[in-house]
């Protein structure tokens, strides 16, 4: 038997911007508006269907879930925020705790208010004052019916698509770094890059307000209520190299310019990390891989290797989203138990992982590629808005209910 830590965290993780439906101040609304990416509409109406969303979780097992706040609804215009938001989010807080279900909240999932977008963004020297105010409002206001938060999700896969790969708002694009790019985030806008070396300073300078932005928010999150948990969700995807020297020297640059140096940045102020694992790849590999439906490495039990990376900063982890695009579901349940066995593996080798959300509960706007992609536990039917739960979804259930893997 493969048994987890008492009081182990089990659930699945949503994004309000891919879920919630309704959002039309935000720069990806604008980004729809202009034709770059697909419409997001109503997505999964979740903002309304809330209760029966997390009855099903509920009814799934679950006894943690990850979802964020959508920081356009809480903060329409710049320094003025929004009360009927905050109240709609306690409710949301209070269905997860009457069920039973921890919340794990993220302030930020992506989507910018259009006023923040418009105005610079995170290229705005102030960004981190900014997102700092924001967070240390929300937690002023949430802080009571939660008690863990993540500042922000995955600011290396934002920053990239936004300004190197130039395929996610603002489509900035810095042409070189093409051939370095292999995740599959949609359609590249800009042309060729004529502007010289420019683009990759502005991008330098994101992910420096990114790191400062967490950082600022942290401390103003423990100012207002220094009970809380407060993390970052750090997207890692594992460069691995064969026998080769010059691979091996290869994947140990790329794993430090994609999370070592950002988790540097951040490290003194996180209580604990959240691993987002999705991606493996081999520096000199000549094997056919079996891909998902992203198109990704099928390697769930690489998740390991992510997990023994980020154990390095001496921090509490939890899985805040890994899985996969299956559409017909016939591989997610191997998936699921293989990223799972390997979690298990991390922990026997002495790696403090608290909690296992899958991505995700259910269907969802697949950012630039639209609604096509299908990670859920919960099938979505995008004409009804009928949700299905997926077979797979019950191996997960079986996992949760053993509290570990029975051999
Ligand atoms: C993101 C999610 C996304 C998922 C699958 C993660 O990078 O946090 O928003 O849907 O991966 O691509």
């Amino acid at each position: 038997m493969k048994k987890f830590p008492e009081g182990f965290y089990w659930g699945a993780a949503t994004a309000s911007y891919q879920v919630e439906g309704g959002i039309d101040n935000c720069d990806w609304a604008i980004a729809a508006e202009e034709g770059r990416v697909p419409l997001c509409g109503r997505a999964c109406d979740h903002f309304n269907r809330f209760q029966t969303d997390f009855d099903l979780a509920k009814e799934l097992g679950h006894t943690a879930h990850r979802f964020s706040v959508e920081w356009a609804r809480i903060e329409p215009e710049e320094g003025k925020f929004n009360e009927d938001a905050i109240t709609h989010y306690r409710a949301v807080l209070k269905a997860l705790n009457d069920r039973g279900l921890t919340p794990f909240v993220t302030l930020w999932h992506f989507t910018l208010p259009d006023w923040f977008y418009q105005s610079g963004g995170f290229e705005r020297s102030d960004a981190p004052e900014v997102f700092a105010r924001y967070a240390s409002f929300v937690v002023q206001n949430l802080g009571d019916l939660c008690s863990h938060f993540s500042t922000m999700n995955e600011p290396n896969v934002f920053g990239s698509n936004g300004w190197l790969r130039g395929t996610w708002p603002p489509f900035k694009r810095f042409a070189v770094t093409d051939m370095v790019s292999i995740t599959n985030s949609g359609k590249i806008y800009e042309p060729k890059s004529s502007k010289g070396i420019k683009p990759l300073f502005t991008y330098f300078r994101v992910m420096k307000n990114l790191a400062a932005a967490h950082n600022q928010a942290y401390s103003a999150i423990k100012q207002v209520n220094s009970a809380v948990e407060v993390s970052v969700v750090k997207h890692v995807i594992v460069f691995d190299a064969n026998w080769n020297p010059f691979n091996k020297i290869k994947a140990f640059v790329a794993n430090y310019v994609w999370t070592g140096k950002f988790m540097k940045r951040v490290q003194g102020h996180c209580d604990s990390v959240g691993l987002n694992y999705y991606f493996y790849t081999q520096f000199g590999d000549k094997r056919e891989w079996k891909k998902t439906d992203m198109d990704w490495n099928f390697a769930p039990d690489k998740i390991y290797a992510a997990l023994k990376m980020l154990s390095k900063y001496n921090k509490p982890l939890f899985v805040s989203e890994a899985g996969l695009a299956d559409h017909d579901d016939s591989d997610r349940a191997e998936y699921i138990v293989r990223q799972i066995e390997a979690t298990w593996q991390a922990i026997e080798d002495g790696v403090d992982v608290r909690g296992h959300l899958y991505w995700s509960l259910m269907d969802n706007y697949e950012w630039a590629l639209g609604f096509e992609k299908k990670f859920g536990l919960i099938e979505i039917d995008y004409e009804t808005l009928d949700r299905k739960i997926r077979p797979s979804a019950y191996v997960y259930k079986e996992i949760i209910e053993n509290n570990g893997i029975v051999e």
